[in-house]
């Protein structure tokens, strides 16, 4: 999918980042388009709240007892991982506890996580194991055991007052002195960072599930660096195995490898031939390949093998012929491997979801509704199943449904890092930011594919932050900036070009539009009148803010050019959108708009980011009240005010955040521009935002 799936990213109907998933679509000839999905506002319910500990006295107890315990044999090696030590801790559970009680009770628990960010979080987050039934598998650290500890009402009681957990056993994670303790590799994240809703990277999740079941409590692998997202360049370690000898002294014969699930029967006579086929396929001789899966097709058409990887050779050939029209044959054919009554149940889940995803590369979202639902229907406790279903109805705007979808992925697959993450997203754009935390935190720090993404950080971070969480909040943007989701920890736009300068404020010289500015302060007089003519008598031009960026008053715009189209309400500010005309770099920008922004005393706007680094900000003060504590503008720690016929320009990629504590309104004109570095090619065939 590299090849073809476009890193580009927009979004369309929104100037800020806040609220919305992205929705993207593409097709083979290079088009990608993504959308963007508004969460409504609603009122934030009742956060959670922390009950008594009643019935769960007992083993509270045993939880205390036990956990200092091991806090105190192992304290002493703490200072070997970076001060923290780490155990596994086996709970059980004692009767029903639903998902939503484990992961409000994780969740309470994770807070105190990252504070110690700067080690491996792999054995925080989404350590909530399942292994049987009634077992589950916690890692906590010291300073959770004492966290829990000082807090057992939370630790041990659910919002409902349903769990209890007492311990089973302790173990110590860690394998030898000084290193830190981690879980298996196939945790990390994904390489670039870049994963996308859509992508496929968790392809392999199922086999990865059953090796780490099978190695849980007995395998403990060691990072190679304390990020974990540096890791992805070193090898793991080869150790040699030992011969296992039996009691005579033997050599055990080598156990016979167990039938490949993928594999059918009927694929057996013609395995050969398969190989020889996939071989052509590797080295990406697409319609060589095809025509050798065609031949097996032929004779053997009850070889779903044959099938699929004609599917396969289809779909690199269309990659390569850069057709639309492969690429609907190719997604034909993984439905006819689908349909083969011969077709193993895990060839049949993989060559459906492929087919999804090609869907949706052809921005056919609700095709690929509908195979993923076939699929859900085949594979009901699937999460992996379960969770593209989830993405597929977020992808056309069917939140609540995503959402049920998540919640049951949760109910059957406790802790499940995707769907902590989708979910807790789905219930912050929803405006519900005390209860995403307890999704949005436990996912991210998971570090299950799929969950280390820039937007996942940015809604999290936000809610901590909305929730006075503020410090954590910053913890997590630095952790988002580590991890190359971020351009730093102020700089948080998702849709960037990475070669562009970048500081909070810019001189006009800096940001190359001294024409502009000398244009804009010569007519500012002009421009302001015009809008206060408009103010007066055609009120409603002037919108409110839909973005959810305002914490309290009122904030109202009136847009003249949006991704570089004039608005036909410009005919009312005619004198203002000529002067515009003449720049070309502000009017023609398709990832910025020209507005005018109004705000009322007592406004407070959070501090929040825009989308894109692809444009600077001009802010022309029209109107500009000193009286009381007078306005403010602050670009990450920069805090600067406006001056009437002067122009601010700052880089609204990085967090800003208005106060507005005089007395009457104030009036200003934004202009975006294309950032300085942006070349003539890219703003031709940048997707607008
Ligand atoms: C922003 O660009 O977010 C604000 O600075 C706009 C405004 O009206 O102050
Ligand atoms: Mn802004």
């Amino acid at each position: 999918m590299q090849g073809t799936s476009d890193a580009r990213q927009t979004m369309e109907s929104q100037d800020e980042l806040h609220g919305g998933v992205v929705r993207q679509r593409g097709n083979v000839m290079g088009k990608n388009i993504q959308e963007q999905n508004n969460g409504s506002n609603e009122t934030t319910p009742e956060p959670n709240k922390e009950l008594s500990p009643t019935s769960s006295k007992g083993s509270s107890v045993v939880l205390i007892l036990l956990l200092l315990m091991v806090g105190i044999t192992w304290g002493i090696a703490a200072t070997a991982y970076f001060g923290v030590v780490d155990y596994k801790v086996l709970v059980a559970r004692s009767s029903s506890i639903s998902t939503s009680d484990m992961t409000s009770c994780m969740s309470l628990i994770y807070p105190t996580n990252y504070p110690f960010v700067r080690r491996p979080l792999k054995t925080f987050g989404s350590l909530l194991i399942d292994i049987d039934e009634s077992l589950y598998n916690l890692f906590i650290a010291k300073e959770q055991a004492s966290y829990i500890d000082k807090r057992r009402s939370v630790a041990m009681v659910t919002p409902y007052n349903r769990i209890t957990f007492s311990i089973k056993e302790t173990e110590k994670v860690v394998t030898e002195r000084g290193e830190p303790p981690v879980m298996s590799q196939d945790n990390q994240p994904s390489k670039e960072g870049e994963t996308t809703n859509e992508n496929m990277k968790t392809a392999d999740k199922d086999e990865r599930d059953n090796t780490l079941k099978q190695t849980e409590g007995k395998v403990k692998v060691k990072d190679t660096a304390q990020d974990p997202t540096k890791s992805k360049n070193s090898t793991p370690k080869k150790t040699k195995k030992p011969t296992t000898k039996t009691t005579d002294g033997t050599v055990p014969k080598k156990k016979k490898n167990p039938p490949d699930p993928l594999t059918s029967e009927k694929d057996i006579p013609i395995l050969k031939q398969l190989r020889e086929a996939e071989k052509l396929l590797k080295s990406k001789q697409a319609a060589k390949a095809k025509a050798a899966y065609q031949k097996l097709v032929s004779s053997n058409p009850e070889s779903p093998m044959a099938r699929f990887g004609k599917a396969e050779s289809l779909f690199q050939q269309a990659e390569q012929e850069r057709s639309n029209k492969l690429l609907q044959e190719c997604i034909q054919a993984y439905n006819e491997v689908a349909e083969l009554a011969t077709c193993p149940p895990a060839l049949k889940k993989k060559a459906l979801l492929t087919k999804a995803e090609r869907q949706t590369f052809l921005g056919h979202l609700r095709a690929a509704l509908l195979t993923k639902t076939q699929l859900a229907r085949d594979f009901p406790n699937d999460e992996k199943v379960l969770n593209q279903l989830g993405v597929a109805y977020l992808m056309i705007g069917q939140n609540d449904k995503a959402k049920q979808v998540f919640e049951t992925v949760l109910d059957i697959h406790p802790g499940d890092g995707f769907a902590l993450v989708h979910l807790g997203f789905i219930i912050k754009i929803k405006g519900d930011w005390m209860k995403s935390i307890e999704y949005l935190l436990p996912g991210v720090t998971s570090l299950e594919e799929g969950t280390q993404e820039g937007k996942f950080y940015f809604h999290l971070g936000d809610a901590l932050y909305r929730t006075n969480r503020t410090k954590e909040a910053d913890e997590i943007y630095k952790l988002g900036a580590e991890r190359g989701l971020f351009r730093s920890k102020f700089q948080r736009s998702l849709y960037n070009v990475e070669r562009l300068q970048s500081r909070p404020f810019w001189t006009p010289q800096q940001a190359k539009v001294v024409d502009y500015v000398k244009k804009l302060e010569k007519n500012w007089k002009t421009i302001r009148d015009e809008a206060l003519k408009m103010m007066d008598v055609k009120k409603g031009l002037f919108v409110n803010e839909d973005e959810n960026l305002r914490n309290t008053g009122e904030w109202r715009q009136f847009t003249l050019y949006q991704r570089g189209k004039k608005d036909a309400a410009c005919s009312r500010v005619p004198k203002t959108c000529s002067i515009l005309e003449q720049m070309p770099n502000a009017v023609g920008c398709t990832r910025g708009q020209v507005k005018y922004s109004i705000m009322m005393p007592g406004t407070h706007i959070w501090p929040h980011t825009g989308p894109t680094n692809c444009r600077l900000r001009m802010h022309l003060g029209l109107v500009i009240p000193t009286t009381g504590d007078g306005v403010r503008l602050r670009c990450a720690d920069d805090i600067r005010t406006w001056e009437e016929g002067k122009v601010l320009i700052f880089d609204d990629s990085f967090e800003h955040e208005v106060w507005q504590q005089a007395d009457t309104f104030r009036l200003i004109l934004i202009v975006d521009v294309w950032h300085p570095d942006i070349t003539k090619r890219e703003k031709r065939t940048l997707t607008p935002i």
